[in-house]
């Protein structure tokens, strides 16, 4: 059968419009056209009859293989284009419009944390990321997406599955660059004894890892693992959450400075260890709340240890369940909010009724985003500017960052 795809879905995949419907066609562009067998809404043994011109030859080697990035098929234009539609038509569904800034996107080998699956084989371990829609590991020596100092943890996280991972079961490993070293985190493997602890310690410490966390227990500690935000340094608890990539994290501080312009006291919500608290304390009080309280006294301790920072103030709180409540912003001239995926439903109708007058807004869902922007406008908000910023080139993740400003309306 012959079709010519349409468009793509939100993960990437191409629609076709076949003869009884919408048709998924694989990793193809739209405007190509494309040949293939229909089985059910799949066309299988898809042949590109006329490629798109956004077609190119897939950066890594290990594109043809391996799950870990989806759109490597596609030149960084279409990609870009591409997502910032999908925020467009996000906002559009709530009947928003707005401008869009100049998108920015991290280069190829940025990726400063990532979590890969490994196992233990007869002769070593695979260590890997998983091949498309499946569970078979596919090594990634020459992987384009990550830093090259993680690429370089590999030699000793492989040495630690052969270690600590058993035959039967996969492992998950999280690492992190850090200013002191590789920062890893490992689920999975064999439980915990006295052996095994010093052998973990003693391979973590041949191999420069700066900590060794083992389901959820810190095993090796030689340098703390510490990250720079503004002048502060932090150090995050075990596996936490952090930017993607350093130039993402810049461009969205960035956005988010200029998005408050001259503010002198900011809430931070959702505020994880600091990554726009910290910086912004150069120029303005903050308020940090968060719901973990590890990484709230990881913000503490660095704001209390660097040195010319406005007064910085944490607050551990479940945002979801007990949202700041309007009287708590008195005094607040700008908010950064920068939830999870599912969003800030009540803090953001909490917040439409606190009438602040600038809301630097930081999402990593454009569906939840577009539900509580609509919160926003409707209590007389104005979004002012969205710009997508990047961090997960090559997928089909969607990053950004607005500006929502109370134009005329005075505060009560
Ligand atoms: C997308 S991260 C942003 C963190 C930080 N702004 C940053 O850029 O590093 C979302 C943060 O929300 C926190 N969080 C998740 N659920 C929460 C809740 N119910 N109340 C408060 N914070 C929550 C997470 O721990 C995480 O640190």
């Amino acid at each position: 059968m012959n079709l010519t795809i349409a468009r793509l879905g939100h993960l990437g995949e191409a629609i076709a419009q076949g003869p009884d419907g919408p048709v998924y066609a694989g990793q193809m562009l739209p405007g190509e056209a494309v040949e293939g067998t229909l089985s059910g809404d799949r066309l299988r043994d898809v042949r590109i009859v006329t490629p798109s011109p956004d077609r190119v030859r897939p950066p890594c080697v290990h594109a043809r293989t391996c799950g870990g990035c989806l759109m490597q098929h596609a030149s960084d234009s279409f990609v870009a284009g591409w997502k910032q539609e999908i925020v467009r038509s996000a906002l559009a569904g709530r009947g928003i419009e707005a401008p869009f800034r100049a998108l920015h996107t991290s280069p190829p080998q940025s990726r400063r944390r990532a979590t890969l699956a490994a196992r233990r084989t007869k002769g070593g371990a695979l260590l890997g990321f998983h091949a498309r829609g499946s569970d078979v590991l596919v090594a990634v020596p020459n992987c384009q997406l990550l830093h090259p100092d993680l690429i370089a943890t590999f030699p000793g996280l492989e040495a630690l599955v052969k270690v600590g991972g058993s035959r039967s079961g996969e492992l998950a490993l999280t690492v992190t660059r850090s200013l002191g070293g590789p920062d890893v985190s490992v689920t999975g493997g064999k439980p915990l004894d006295g052996a095994l602890r010093m052998e973990l310690a003693r391979v973590a410490g041949a191999h420069g890892v700066a900590r060794l966390t083992w389901d959820g227990e810190v095993v090796a500690l030689s340098t703390a693992p510490m990250q720079r935000m503004g002048r502060a340094l932090v150090s995050p608890p075990p596996g936490t959450f952090l930017q993607a990539t350093e130039e993402g994290e810049r461009a969205l501080l960035r956005a988010v400075s200029d998005a408050l312009g001259p503010v002198r006291r900011i809430v931070d919500l959702f505020a994880g260890v600091g990554t726009f608290a910290l910086p912004l304390a150069e120029r303005a009080e903050v308020l940090a709340v968060e719901s973990d309280p590890a990484m709230m006294a990881a913000l503490d301790k660095a704001a209390r240890s660097a040195e010319g920072l406005k007064r910085v103030t944490v607050e551990t709180r479940d945002l979801f369940r007990r949202p700041l409540e309007p009287d708590e912003f008195k005094g607040v001239d700008g908010v950064v909010i920068d939830p999870p995926r599912a969003g800030a439903e009540a803090q953001t109708e909490a917040l439409a009724r606190a009438r602040v007058p600038v809301i630097a807004a930081v999402s990593c869902n454009p569906v939840t985003f577009a539900r509580d922007a609509k919160t926003l406008i409707t209590a007389g908000y104005s979004l002012d500017w969205v710009q997508v910023v990047d961090q997960f080139r090559w997928s089909a993740h969607v990053e950004l960052a607005a500006r929502f400003s109370l134009a005329h309306i005075p505060r009560t």
